[in-house]
């Protein structure tokens, strides 16, 4: 049986609580980096559709609200570090060993750390990388490493670097054609601040 609405529902507010109450600390409430990774991915798999790759967007929906459940048990961990809780969730709702292994697929796959198999992986994988990209991925990845107690220094020699390789393992043209205008406007960003840190 395919997950409904309401199974969806119910899987958003879980992933939700995660990310807002557990992952940092508490730290990030009220973030809304979840419900942009979900219309990210929506947006990317309606043009996969469009391409005749056909993909189950509520196995998408779903990974996508539940990528980051890893952070609730350990910001340090893989991204299946928390999975016992999420299966055990997921099996409390009655979805299927089918659907949850799909599911767990998309988590496993996000950061690029466990290369993405399915499609609905690949998709979910290139949606938190958009969030990767641009001004914003600047912004998000220098607040999540700060919060590992990294110096600036460090996660200004890290950020290029960190962009250019999640950026090489987008899979979609969708992702693929927005992180390259996303990355453009860094440009200056980045050319400024290698200026600054070499005291010239
Ligand atoms: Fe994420």
């Amino acid at each position: 049986m395919m997950i409904d609405e309401e199974q969806l529902k119910k899987i958003k507010e879980f992933a939700v609580d995660l990310d807002w109450n557990r992952a940092f600390g508490g730290k990030s409430y009220g973030n809304k980096h979840l419900f942009r990774t979900v219309l990210l991915a929506e947006r990317i798999a309606d043009d996969e559709i469009s391409r005749g790759n056909p993909v189950d967007k509520m196995i998408i929906k779903a990974g996508a609200w539940l990528h980051d459940s890893g952070l609730a048990k350990d910001i340090h961990g893989d991204a299946l570090c928390n999975q016992d809780e999420v299966i055990a969730f997921l099996e409390e709702l009655d979805i299927s060993d089918e659907d949850t292994r799909k599911i767990i697929d998309c988590i496993r796959g996000h950061d690029g750390r466990s290369l993405a198999l399915s499609r609905e992986a690949k998709i979910v994988h290139d949606a938190d990388t958009l969030e990767k990209m641009g001004p914003l991925g600047v912004v998000r990845e220098t607040w999540k490493r700060s919060q590992m107690g990294w110096t600036s220094e460090r996660i200004c020699e890290h950020l290029r670097n960190h962009l250019d390789r999640r950026k090489s393992l987008l899979n979609t043209a969708f992702a693929k054609g927005l992180a390259e205008k996303l990355d453009q406007s860094l440009t200056p960003f980045f050319f400024t601040l290698g200026g600054q840190l070499s005291l010239k």
